[in-house]
């Protein structure tokens, strides 16, 4: 079997590609990279591998420079005859930025990036599967506090978050218009933060976020809301299963399920042990956001119930040398806070029902394994650009 990949030099995607080098039904698999050169997109590949010390077989990994902004690249696909047996593609590039900033990039990569892809896959004679990572978040911003099944979405009426998921679930609407149903997989990956293994995650999304709270202490969020959050080991065990099991649907959720959800009461709690001179977590009303940022800018009112929070404000005094860096890390964190008030957990019976590779550890579990990651991890840089 030769698989195509995109998005392999991503958080999902090296886990996606190094596990899929590891199957024996697998002959080549072709990844697409962003480069100058396949000699320089092949350098990025072994960074790839080397990251966990895997083995890199050189006959089986090939590299395709190439970029889905690329007016010409359906084109230059096509025209590559060493591609022309492609049995299976793996579509996991994505720009997954939250900020409104990214929005026109966000389009071109989602949308016309895969319109270009599809138009190439659409005359590749040996095609069998076309898997879509898309998100589990592409449900919407209407539906709160259950579970969620995936045959809710897509539907075109829901009012999204951030343009990111609005463009992840158009992008579920464009593959039937170039492949035949049964040509299609779809996989959606809930919230993926961290690696339940004992080692560094390939990237620090999502977590970030849990490591500002951490820095906060003082948070404005229902500790309670149940979040669907996965470990990225496990996402990529879960599509790879899925890529070589007897399916029986179109369309599976790769998440916690209600079983193993987690809460931010438990997340917090997992990781505060290792934080022992901190304040301890006290999670408040979302009210609150706007007043943060009053405290930031000096402007708090005498009266705010933020000032029965002596304890906090004098911690966050000691600790944020410029109050301009707490108002850059309410701001990054401002959607993910708006994503975990949705309490949106989502149904993984088919996923369980068509592999065997069972339920997730929660994430209130391995995260007790990776809370010394989170002081390593630059949250103002994250929340510049979330
Ligand atoms: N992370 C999550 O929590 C989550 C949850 C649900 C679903 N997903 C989905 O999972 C997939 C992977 O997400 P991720 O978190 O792994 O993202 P990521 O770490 O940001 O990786 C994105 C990948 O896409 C590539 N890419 C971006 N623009 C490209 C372009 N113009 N041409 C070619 N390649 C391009 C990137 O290449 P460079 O290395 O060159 O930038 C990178 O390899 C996405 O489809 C996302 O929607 C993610």
């Amino acid at each position: 079997m030769n698989v195509f990949i995109t998005g392999s030099t991503g958080f999902l995607g090296g886990e996606l590609l190094v596990d899929l080098s590891k199957r024996k039904e697998v002959d080549k698999i072709f990844c697409l990279v962003r480069a100058e050169s396949n000699e320089k997109a092949m350098v990025r590949l072994k960074k790839v591998f080397d990251f966990h010390g895997d083995f890199l077989d050189v006959n089986k990994i090939i590299p395709i420079a190439g970029d889905l902004l690329k007016s010409d690249f359906a084109e230059s696909l096509i025209k590559d005859k060493s591609l022309e047996n492609v049995n299976l593609i793996v579509h996991s590039a994505a720009d997954t930025s939250f900020s409104p900033i990214y929005d026109d990039i966000v389009e071109q990569i989602n949308i016309q990036g895969l319109e270009k892809l599809l138009k190439w896959s659409q005359q590749l004679k040996h095609l069998e599967t076309f898997t879509y990572v898309g998100t589990a978040t592409i449900c919407g911003m209407d539906i709160k506090n259950r579970i969620i099944k995936e045959e809710e979405s897509p539907d075109e009426n829901v009012q999204h978050l951030v343009k990111y998921t609005q463009t992840k679930m158009r992008g579920e609407l464009m593959l039937p218009k170039y492949l035949p149903k049964e040509k299609i997989l779809i996989v959606r990956p809930s919230i993926i933060m961290g690696d339940s293994r004992p080692w560094t995650p390939r990237s620090y999304v999502i977590m970030w976020a849990l490591a500002a709270i951490n820095l906060l202490r003082l948070v404005p969020i229902n500790p309670d809301a149940q979040l669907d959050i996965i470990p990225v080991d496990y996402a990529s065990k879960g599509i790879v299963a899925l890529l070589f099991a007897k399916r029986n649907h179109l369309v599976y959720h790769i998440s916690s399920g209600a079983a193993s959800a987690t809460t931010p009461f438990k997340a917090t709690k997992a990781i505060e042990h290792y934080f022992p001179h901190r304040p301890e977590f006290n999670f408040v009303g979302r009210e609150l956001i706007r007043e943060v940022k009053l405290w930031a800018r000096k402007k708090l009112n005498g009266h705010s119930i933020l000032k029965n929070y002596r304890e906090h404000l004098n911690y966050w005094d000691d600790i944020f040398d410029d109050a301009t860096d707490l108002r850059i890390l309410m701001g990054g964190l401002e959607p993910y806070l708006d994503f975990i008030e949705l309490g949106q957990v989502f149904d993984n019976s088919k996923l369980l029902q068509d592999t065997n590779i069972g339920p997730p550890e929660p994430a209130h579990e391995y995260m007790k394994r990776s809370a010394h990651f989170l002081d390593k991890i630059d949250i103002f840089e994250a929340a510049l650009a979330p």
